[in-house]
């Protein structure tokens, strides 16, 4: 594809920052919780550890400080930004949204605020519409935030899930740019088919099961998942988004530098790997250290991979994720 003319508005994302918690919780440690081992977890999962909140840090905390890191390196300031989106399956609480209370956190009294559910996906969700919303003129500078904080929401004795998860935040600053630069190619979708059949799920809490003491008796407020079934959707649906997006921009896989895929599973990022032909060097893998951080898995991955210089000025990134809903999305970005 001829790369954009002159003026044309372009969404750049010109700072990153995350924040995981320092507290770690290994496979060793899980161990003394449920009947695992863990070999049995590196084998399956890949995930040897993963990070855990304190009890008095908020999703809206981790989120808050992974958007000052992104301020700093994009070196703005809070007042120029005019809208956060903080995309969450694990707000602090029904409303008002975690990203009206990130925007007091953090000062940024200019913005207006809101929350967006994709679950998993919800990172690439929301960097589309920051990407839409700058395309049209109307904003210039766009926050947006993955910031989850599952261990809140995983039942600790299923063993089937409580291996997966893990806590953290990641930010982006995404601003009108007319340099040749910023996201090339965006791509999202949905099927509620699967919404209500428990496929991955947090049941309770909503307005078809309330909060009741029968519910959380059965421990319907945490992640119920059928492991199995989503590992293969995952593995079908993310090289399908991935190559949908490539096919939008023009682009084949071989000038892809780095591909960031939703970290859920080292088999399953393999896996997308192999269907999209990428070479390991060139698949972004740290679910080995954070397990899934859900929404903000791609883009703590891209702030890691911006840090240590394994991703620079000029090159082109590919992202693609899939999550509950079912959701998915792939993002084309050259940095
Ligand atoms: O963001 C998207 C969110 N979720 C995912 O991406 C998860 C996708 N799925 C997965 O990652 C995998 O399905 C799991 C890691 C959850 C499970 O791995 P699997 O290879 O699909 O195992 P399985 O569910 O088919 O279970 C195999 C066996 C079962 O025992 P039986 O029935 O064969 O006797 C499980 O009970 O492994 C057992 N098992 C465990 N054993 C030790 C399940 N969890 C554990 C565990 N430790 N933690």
């Amino acid at each position: 594809m001829s790369r954009q003319s002159q003026n044309q508005i372009r969404a750049v994302i010109s700072g990153t920052g995350a924040d995981l918690p320092e507290k770690v919780l290994t496979n060793s440690d899980l161990e003394q919780m449920v009947d695992t081992e863990s070999d049995w977890i590196v084998q399956r999962t890949g995930i040897a550890e993963r990070r855990i909140a304190e009890q008095d840090t908020s999703t809206s905390d981790l989120a808050a400080n992974a958007a000052r890191r992104a301020l700093k390196s994009a070196q703005i300031d809070p007042l120029d930004i005019e809208l956060i989106v903080v995309c969450t399956a694990t707000p602090d609480m029904s409303f008002p949204s975690t990203a009206c209370v990130v925007q007091m956190k953090i000062g940024a009294k200019n913005a207006h605020a809101f929350d967006l559910s994709a679950a998993c996906s919800g990172f690439v969700y929301g960097l589309d519409l920051a990407d839409g919303m700058i395309k049209s003129g109307r904003y210039k500078t766009i926050l947006v935030i993955g910031a989850e904080t599952f261990s809140r929401i995983v039942n600790w004795t299923d063993r089937s899930t409580c291996i997966l998860f893990g806590d953290g935040a990641g930010a982006a600053i995404v601003q009108a740019s007319t340099e040749d630069r910023g996201i090339i190619a965006s791509y999202c979708g949905a099927d509620g088919a699967y919404a209500d059949t428990e496929l991955l799920a947090v049941p309770a809490g909503g307005s078809t099961l309330p909060v009741t003491a029968e519910n959380v008796k059965k421990q319907l407020h945490k992640i119920t998942m059928k492991g199995r079934e989503v590992f293969k959707l995952g593995v079908r649906i993310m090289p399908e988004a991935a190559l949908h997006t490539l096919q939008m921009a023009g682009l084949t896989v071989e000038d892809i530098d780095l591909v960031i895929p939703h970290q859920a599973n080292l088999r399953i990022i393999e896996a997308v790997g192999e269907r999209i032909g990428v070479p390991s060097e060139k698949l972004y893998i740290n679910v080995d250290r954070y397990g899934n951080t859900s929404a903000a898995t791609v883009i703590i991955a891209l702030d890691e991979a911006l840090r240590s210089k394994r991703v620079n000025s000029g090159d082109l990134v590919l992202l693609v994720t899939f999550g509950a809903g079912l959701t998915w999305g792939a993002s084309i970005i050259r940095m």
